[in-house]
């Protein structure tokens, strides 16, 4: 069970990664429609909930201070980053909303990535 779990969170790795993409790219050049955000923003969560599953079923807080720690945080700071930016750009009435949210998935994509490079850390 905790395997599938983990193989799960592994192969999301790149739904995250291409939702992401599409998020940053419907940010700054449109085109794709606006329910990309909401669908990234999924992606996103999911992948925070089946972390946070792995991380409690394989006691996280054994798996040492990069995997078990930092990979997490970077993990939640990513959703965060995504959630507070398309908050954000969901409150401005000007156009501008799809930027601001653009920015959130950048900010998320680096978060990301960083998240991916230290989970390989072993
Ligand atoms: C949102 C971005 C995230 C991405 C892209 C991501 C991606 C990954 C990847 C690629 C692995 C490697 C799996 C393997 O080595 O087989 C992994 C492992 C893991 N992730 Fe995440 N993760 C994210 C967020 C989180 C969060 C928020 C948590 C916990 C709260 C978490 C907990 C874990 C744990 C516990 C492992 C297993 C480490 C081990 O047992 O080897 N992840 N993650």
């Amino acid at each position: 069970m905790s395997e599938t779990l983990l193989t799960i969170h592994d192969l999301f790795q790149y739904a995250a990664m291409i939702a992401v993409l599409a998020a940053i790219w419907e940010g700054f050049r449109g085109g794709l429609g606006p329910r990309v955000f909401d669908a990234a923003g999924w992606v996103l969560r999911i992948q925070l909930v089946l972390g946070i599953i792995v991380w409690l079923v394989n006691s996280g807080w054994n798996l040492g201070a990069v995997q078990g720690v930092i990979h997490p945080i970077a993990g939640v700071a990513a959703v965060g980053a995504a959630e507070i930016y398309t908050a954000r750009g969901n409150r401005v009435t000007d156009g501008s909303g799809s930027r601001t949210k653009g920015m959130g998935f950048a900010i998320a994509l680096a978060l990301v990535i960083a998240a991916i490079g230290l989970a390989e850390v072993a």
